[in-house]
C-alpha cells in the first residue's frame, strides 16, 4: 500500500524507560492530522436516523447483501444496528482476530467491513480476490496513525535481532515489516510461545498492551510508544473510587488501558475475552474499561446483570474520546446502503505488500486455529482468549 493519506510522519526521536522495560519513543505522536483529526472524525459521525428511517435503510441493505453476494463483518465497537444488522443477515460481529478469520472464509464475493481501516486491510490481504467495502475508508486508529512504516523500519534495522510482532493495528506496510501480527486475544499466548524459544521480541505499536505482554510472559520485549486514544485516557483514581461505591462489583479491563487501570482488573482480555468474562464470573455488576461500544453485547447477553462504563476523567478533565472511538463511531447505516449500492470505498492494497504482509498473519490464524485445537482435545490454555 502506498503511504495513506493524512498519516504522521516520525517528528522527533528519544528514548526513555518506563516501568524497568526499555521503551524507545521512536516518535510522538501528533493525532491531530488535518486529514484524520478526532474532530474531523466525530464531526463525521453519521446523525442517528429516526425509526422510520432506520426500518428502511436496514430493508435496502438486507435486499443489497443478498443482491451483491455480501456479508457484513463488523466489530464490538460498531453501532448497534450495524452489530445488530451483521448477525441477523449471517454475518459476524466479533472481535478482530475472528472479524479476520471469518471475512477469510466466508464465500461471500464482498465483505462490508465496519469497523477501522486497518480491519478492512487485514480483510483484503487475506482475501485478494474479494471486494472489501467499508462504510468510511477515514476510520483509522491512533495506534495506526501512530506508527509510520519508515519509522517504524528504522525501528526494526536498528534491533535486528529482535523477532517483530505487531498488533494487528497496524498498516499493511507496518505488517509487512513483521514477523508475526497478533490481536489482544492471542498476544500473550503468542508472545510466551516466542520467548520459550529463547526470542527477544520487539513490540509495536500499543506501549500498555506491551507492558502487559511482558509483565504476563517475563519476554524480553522492546516497545514502540503508541497508545490508544480511547483506552489511554482510563483512570485508575476515578476507577478505584467507581469501585468503592459499587461494593462486589468486578472490573473489566481491555489490555490496550494503562497499567494502573489493568492492575485493578479481575479480568483482562480482548474484547471477546471480556464478553467471556461478564458470562463467567460471580457477580452482577461490572465496571468496563474498554470502548463503550461493547456494552451493547454486554448488556444483550447477560440481562439481569448491570454494566458500567469506567471512567475516562477526573473532575475538570476533557477527553478526546470519552470511552468510545470517533473512528469505530464513523460507520453508519446511510454509508453502509450507499457502499453496497455502488461499490464506492473499497479497500485496495498494493499486491506485493499483501503477499509480504500475509505471512505474519497466517502465522497468527495458524497458531490460534491449532490452540483451538488443542483446547478441544482438552489440554489446558491459558485464561485469555476468545471467548
Ligand atoms: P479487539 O481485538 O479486542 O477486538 O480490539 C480491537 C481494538 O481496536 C481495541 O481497541
Ligand atoms: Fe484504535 Fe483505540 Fe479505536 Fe481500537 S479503540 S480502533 S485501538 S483508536
Amino acid at each position: 500500500m502506498s503511504a495513506a493519506p493524512g498519516r504522521p510522519q516520525a517528528s522527533s526521536h528519544r528514548s526513555a524507560e518506563h516501568e524497568g522495560t526499555p521503551v524507545h519513543a521512536v516518535i510522538d505522536v501528533e493525532y491531530e492530522q488535518p486529514a484524520c483529526s478526532t474532530q474531523r472524525a466525530w464531526a463525521r459521525v453519521p446523525a442517528e436516523p429516526t425509526p422510520s428511517e432506520r426500518g428502511a435503510l436496514k430493508d435496502r441493505i438486507r435486499r443489497l447483501l443478498r443482491e451483491r453476494d455480501a456479508v457484513m463483518v463488523s466489530h464490538f465497537y460498531v453501532h448497534p444496528d450495524l452489530q445488530d444488522l451483521a448477525e441477523e443477515t449471517g454475518g459476524l460481529v466479533s472481535d478482530s482476530l475472528e472479524m479476520a478469520r471469518f471475512g477469510r472464509d466466508h464465500p461471500a464475493r464482498t465483505l462490508v467491513v465496519s469497523g477501522v481501516r486497518f480491519m478492512g486491510e487485514t480483510a483484503k490481504i487475506l482475501s485478494p480476490a474479494k471486494h472489501v467495502l467499508m462504510p468510511d475508508l477515514d476510520a483509522t486508529c491512533s495506534l495506526d496513525l501512530g506508527c509510520p512504516a519508515a519509522a517504524f523500519g528504522a525501528f526494526c534495522d536498528a534491533h535486528a535481532d529482535r523477532t517483530v510482532v505487531v498488533y494487528a493495528n497496524t498498516s499493511a506496510e507496518v505488517k509487512a515489516r513483521a514477523d508475526w501480527v497478533v490481536t489482544s486475544s492471542c498476544a500473550v499466548d503468542v508472545v510466551r510461545a516466542l520467548k520459550d524459544q529463547g526470542r527477544k521480541i520487539l513490540w509495536a505499536p500499543d506501549k500498555h498492551l506491551g507492558h502487559y505482554i511482558q509483565r504476563e510472559t517475563g519476554a524480553d520485549m522492546l516497545l514502540w510508544n503508541g497508545a490508544c486514544i480511547v483506552h489511554d485516557e482510563f483512570k485508575a483514581f476515578e476507577l478505584q473510587a467507581l469501585k468503592d461505591q459499587h461494593a462486589g462489583a468486578k472490573v473489566l479491563v481491555h489490555p490496550e488501558s494503562p497499567a494502573d487501570v489493568v492492575a485493578l482488573a479481575d479480568a483482562v482480555g480482548s474484547t471477546s475475552g471480556i464478553l467471556k468474562a461478564a458470562r463467567e464470573l460471580d457477580a452482577r455488576t461490572f465496571i468496563v474499561a474498554t470502548d463503550t461500544g461493547l456494552l451493547h453485547k454486554l448488556r444483550l447477553l447477560n440481562p439481569g446483570k448491570t454494566f458500567i462504563e469506567a471512567p475516562t476523567a477526573g473532575n475538570s478533565a476533557t477527553c478526546k474520546s470519552c470511552a468510545h472511538c470517533p473512528w469505530m463511531a464513523m460507520n453508519g447505516l446511510v454509508d453502509l446502503a450507499r457502499v453496497l449500492e455502488t461499490g464506492a470505498h473499497e479497500v485496495h492494497v498494493d499486491p506485493a505488500l499483501v503477499a509480504r504482509a500475509r505471512v505474519p498473519i497466517d502465522r497468527m490464524l495458524a497458531f490460534t486455529a491449532a490452540q483451538r485445537a488443542r483446547q478441544a482435545a482438552g489440554a489446558l490454555v491459558p485464561n485469555i482468549g476468545a471467548a
